[in-house]
């Protein structure tokens, strides 16, 4: 297939050549072979399909609130093509056999890659850390999410296994005596201690949802320092600051100047990659106090419009941001480029496109938007992963 009258993310005329989900060229005037059926993209803008590093689909356990299929669903609606799953499901995904259901569902579903985090702690029982040292080669990612792990021996021990064995932590930064009375020393003392036990050890370690000015600053720092750091930021940590939303997630919304420098944090290199945390919910838990908000489906026009529009971002960050900056966090060699030999997964968006976001309208099972009745640029047109479609906005018909 070629794909032909794309623009790059910088704006010039591009176009490619797939073959067997492969990207075989890119250029401009590519001469196409006989035969190839050929895409037109209508003027739009090409992009890496996008890669989240963080995602909750529920499963097992909370499939009232999402599922394999659904979530599948609401991926390919946001342009992704990957996404990385959190362990804290009914049972917690605490062993191989759990998570290669999940991995499994997803692949025969077909429409989204999955990685499945691992727990740290089995079944978050805050102590036990023995299923570690089983942990085969294809289950790399370890995470408490929705928990810190509290006990300081407990995590110094698991970041010496994950070093050992060549594991990735990933920390949800809050330690839960604490964030009853200020989530702000909550996640701020846990990235200190987190990013210290990462240069001790020598661990890889990946900081999710970094919401506050602090924590910017010790993994910027420990960055510095030679810890093997990444971090992610959230869609809604950077649209939303307190005055404008009240609305339960963890960690909460901050304040405009946490805002202002996790946007700098993006901009100097710190942050390597947008994470969802697509933590879909039911009405009635979220009137029971459940935190979080879906965000797969509306994280590409949050980003663009408040990082490109706002902020004066350039759209190749933000694509780096989505794409390249994920896809080395999660060790994804062929993925995260458009460029020959990597796969074709591929995402068309029309970033002058603004429209209004519809909560009853979104793929997802649960529908706790905030965004819902708001505007916004960049809308996702059609997706493509190995070539195939597997999302086409009612826009992008025929
Ligand atoms: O708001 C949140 N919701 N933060 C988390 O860390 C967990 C997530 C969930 O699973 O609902
Ligand atoms: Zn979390």
């Amino acid at each position: 297939m070629i794909l032909k009258n794309a623009k790059d993310a910088n704006g010039a005329p591009c176009e490619v050549w797939v073959k067997d989900g492969v990207i075989r060229a890119v250029g401009y005037g590519l001469p196409a072979p006989e035969g190839e059926p050929v895409l037109d993209a209508r003027g739009l803008t090409l992009l890496p399909a996008f890669i989240d590093t963080h995602c909750h689909w529920r499963t097992p356990g909370f499939t009232y609130k999402e599922d394999i299929a659904t979530g599948s669903a609401a991926a390919a609606a946001g342009g992704y093509t990957f996404v990385n799953l959190m362990p804290n499901t009914k049972p917690v995904c605490s062993s191989a056999e759990t998570a290669r259901s999940v991995m499994d569902k997803a692949k025969e579903i077909g429409l989204c890659d999955v990685n499945q985090c691992v727990s740290i702690t089995k079944d978050f029982d805050g102590k036990t850390l023995d299923h570690l040292l089983e942990l085969p080669d294809d289950l790399r990612y370890i995470s408490e999410d929705g928990n810190g792990v509290m006990n300081n021996a407990v995590m110094a021990r698991a970041f010496a296994i994950a070093t050992d064995r060549g594991l990735v932590v990933m920390s949800h930064a809050e330690d839960r005596e604490i964030s009853p009375w200020d989530y702000r020393l909550a996640e701020n003392i846990e990235t200190v201690r987190n990013c210290h036990l990462a240069e001790y050890y020598g661990t890889r370690l990946h900081m999710c949802h970094v919401s506050t000015k602090e924590a910017i600053r010790a993994i910027r720092q420990s960055q510095f320092s030679g810890g093997r750091v990444t971090c992610e930021v959230t869609p809604h940590h950077l649209w939303f600051d307190d005055t404008r939303l009240q609305y339960k997630v963890n960690p909460p919304i901050r304040t405009a100047e946490d805002v202002d420098a996790l946007v700098e944090g993006i901009k100097n290199g710190t942050v390597s990659c947008i994470g969802t945390d697509h933590a879909p919910h039911t009405a009635e838990d979220k009137a029971n106090g459940a935190a979080g908000m879906v965000g797969l489906e509306t994280a590409f026009a949050v980003c663009y419009t408040k990082l490109c529009r706002e902020c004066g971002l350039p759209l190749e960050h933000l694509s780096a941001l989505m794409s390249a900056g994920p896809a080395a966090v999660m060790n994804l060699p062929a993925k995260g480029l458009v460029a020959p030999g990597f796969d074709a997964d591929l995402v068309l968006v029309d970033i002058d496109h603004m429209f209004t976001v519809d909560a009853g309208k979104l793929h997802s099972k649960s529908k706790n938007c905030p965004y819902d009745g708001q505007s916004f640029y960049g809308k996702i047109m059609l997706t493509l992963k190995a070539g195939k479609e597997t999302y086409r906005s009612p826009e992008f018909a025929g």
